[in-house]
């Protein structure tokens, strides 16, 4: 199997958000990831939670190769083939001609970790609607990631990796939290609790 690719931040980050995601979630169910990305954290959680089957998905379709190979090399009943994703697709996931709007599965967990501050800013509606459209009632939102915040000082790190998101791209950017909890309330999603994690990132959990 080729050597698949490798997020050191997400190696770092992985227990830690283990340890949060088991004390915010219910004991089993299915969750929808978004943006998975080289799926370390896919693997990890679903090798971690056996009574939650995890769903894996990316909008770029050439980080669905890679996913598919650690989805393979896991080899978890509760780990499903990778999807494309896009939120921006009124279709999640976007492939699938069955999940039109308003249809398709719903979940009891949708998880998204750093994809906010990486893609442009109407992502973040996108993710809401989609949220409302396929969580069930009882389920729960989940976002990691930097976040700016009303009356906190925001790390320096914080501070320069805003910069140099900027300047690779002008439509990427920290996020500024009560922007992120006014998106989810139009979605009809309040949030329900900040976490502090490592490295000054946050865990927000929203629900209905
Ligand atoms: C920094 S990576 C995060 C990967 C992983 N979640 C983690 O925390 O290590 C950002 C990911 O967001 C995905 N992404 C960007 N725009 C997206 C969109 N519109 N819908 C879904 N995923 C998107 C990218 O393809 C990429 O895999």
């Amino acid at each position: 199997m080729p050597e698949l690719p490798y997020s050191p931040a997400a190696d770092r980050n992985k227990q830690p958000i283990l340890d949060a995601l088991t004390r915010v979630l219910a004991e089993h169910g299915t969750a929808l990831e978004i943006a998975s990305g080289t799926g370390q954290h896919a693997a990890w959680f679903a090798a971690s939670m056996p009574r939650w089957t995890w769903q894996p998905t990316d909008a770029d379709p050439r980080t669905l190769p890679a996913l598919a190979s650690r989805v393979e090399e896991a080899a978890l009943p509760n780990l499903r083939q990778p999807l494309l994703l896009d939120v921006m697709s009124p279709r999640w996931p976007s492939q699938d001609a069955a999940f039109a709007e308003g249809e398709g599965e719903k979940f009891d967990a949708i998880y998204c970790a750093n994809m906010l501050h990486i893609a442009p800013w109407a992502t973040c509606a996108a993710l809401m609607q989609g949220t409302a459209r396929h969580l069930r009632s009882s389920g729960l939102l989940i976002t990691y990631g930097p976040y700016v915040e009303d009356g906190v000082p925001t790390a320096p790190g914080n501070t320069a990796f805003d910069q140099d998101l900027r300047a690779r791209n002008p439509a990427w950017g920290i996020r500024r939290l009560e922007d992120v909890a006014a998106e989810a309330r139009q979605a009809g999603l309040a949030l329900r609790e900040r976490r502090a994690m490592p490295a000054n990132n946050l865990l927000l959990v929203f629900g209905f």
